[in-house]
């Protein structure tokens, strides 16, 4: 019985390919479904060709720009060495230290960013000496950076070598400040002389930054396009000018040339020695190119736009700082400690350009024409519900059938599920 059945829908199945299906319209006379139609058909259209090609650029092939940046920064900054004296004017001329291009710039040269010194903390002649320093007598006792407390050298001598603020615990107690001393560095980095550096007025700051200028030069390239282009001669491409120039937003665009505080206070900085000058900061310069190669230009012109990214209110750690030593090479190995506070740069440079071709604009137009099935969904659905004679087209346009009509057929279909029942269907 099965293999019959399953025979015959085999045949039946095979058949089925010999046969074509058509669908049947309903063409519905009236000129308000009509308009309607047509209407939602003309919206869609406009939004493939007015949106998606011409206003998208859905015409053209698109390709990443790949870019180079570096930058040169200009200014001369004059600190104290005198920590007591509260204006760099009452600095006596022995104590005077001045600060070019090659002393604020750490390190001199970086790919995509910058860093200028704007604050800094410095420990002089520090050497490591047999049995150790005092450790800073301010440091925490607790936490990661922690100082040893004591009050004999049996003390220390139980955890000698433990890492300590400064240095690897000696052995022995400093009974001044009551704390181990340490193997390492030393004098050691005092944290008051940090705490110091905090305060407006503390004469290792370098106001004097906000005045310096920076000059970016970036060049970007198209590799598919096999275009060049760059943010040094644009406009006024005279050498004078570009000597001269300083980047303004409205007057100066193509300026390559940037004041310090001028890039500040686009990235939202209120005060120079307020804000960033103490503690440092970060700001990302990004430059932006958009080229339509379709119009005719020789050039096309970045954008840029500068943020602050470090949060001036986290209270673990705000602004920008970093450690580094410059080592003096004599009988005894010595070095000059620095924490430095200052301004980092990151640039971040985006290219796109666009020119025509057939490929996208078939691509484009090819995918907006599915939408057009909307159309018809749409007004079918007016048709059918919304409508005066909704169900009057709703009939013409859906055949009903009703379980009702099909229940003979169901009857049968439980019948040859019972075998043991005689089924004149069979055959
Ligand atoms: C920055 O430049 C302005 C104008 O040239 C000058 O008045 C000001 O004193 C300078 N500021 C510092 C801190 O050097």
């Amino acid at each position: 019985m099965a293999g019959g059945e399953g025979k015959f829908s085999c045949t039946q199945a095979a058949l089925s390919v010999l046969e074509y299906d058509t669908l049947k319209t309903v063409h519905i006379k009236s000129k308000k479904v009509g308009l309607i139609f047509r209407i939602l058909q003309l919206v869609i259209l406009g939004y493939i060709i007015g949106y998606a090609i011409i206003w998208q650029k859905g015409y053209q092939a698109a390709d990443q720009a790949v870019s180079t940046v570096y930058s040169k920064v200009k200014g001369v900054a004059v600190t104290c060495n005198d920590l007591n004296v509260t204006s760099i004017r009452n600095c006596s001329d022995s104590d005077i230290r001045v600060w070019d291009t090659a002393d604020y710039v750490i390190p001199p040269q970086e790919s995509n960013a910058a860093f200028i010194v704007t604050n800094s903390v410095q420990t002089s002649n520090q050497t490591q000496q047999p049995g150790g320093w005092p450790e800073d007598p301010d440091a925490s006792t607790k936490g990661s950076q922690r100082a040893y407390t004591c009050e004999k050298n049996a003390d220390c001598e139980a955890v000698r070598f433990s890492p300590s603020r400064n240095g690897a615990v000696s052995g022995k107690c400093d009974l001044a400040t009551k704390r181990c001393m340490v193997y390492g560095w030393g004098p050691v980095e005092l944290s008051k002389d940090d705490d110091a550096s905090q305060v407006l007025g503390y004469p290792r700051q370098m106001p004097q930054v906000k005045n310096f200028t920076m000059f970016i030069k970036n060049t970007i390239f198209f590799p598919h396009f096999q275009r060049k282009f760059g943010n040094t001669g644009l406009g006024n491409s005279s050498a004078s000018y570009l000597k001269s120039c300083l980047w303004n937003e409205s007057t100066d665009r193509y300026c390559p040339v940037f004041r310090i505080e001028d890039i500040l206070s686009a990235a939202g900085v209120k005060s120079f020695e307020q804000d960033v000058m103490m503690a440092g900061a970060v700001i990302t310069v990004q430059i932006r190119y958009d080229c339509n190669l379709d119009k005719n230009v020789e050039t096309c012109a970045p954008e840029y736009r500068f943020t602050r990214i470090d949060e001036p209110n986290n209270t673990l750690s705000n602004g920008f700082n970093f450690r580094f030593a410059r080592y003096a090479i004599g009988e005894v190995p010595s070095r000059d400690l620095y924490k430095v506070y200052g301004l980092r740069f990151v640039f971040i440079v985006s290219g796109t350009a666009g020119k025509f071709d057939f490929v996208p604009l078939l691509v484009t137009f090819g995918s907006g024409l599915g939408l057009l099935s909307l159309a018809t969904i749409v007004a079918d659905l007016l048709v059918t519900k919304c409508l005066r004679n909704a169900e009057f087209y709703y009939d013409r346009k859906y055949e009903i059938v009703n379980e009702d009509e099909v229940e003979g057929e169901a009857i049968n279909v439980t019948i040859r599920q019972k075998p043991e029942e005689d089924t004149p269907l069979l055959h």
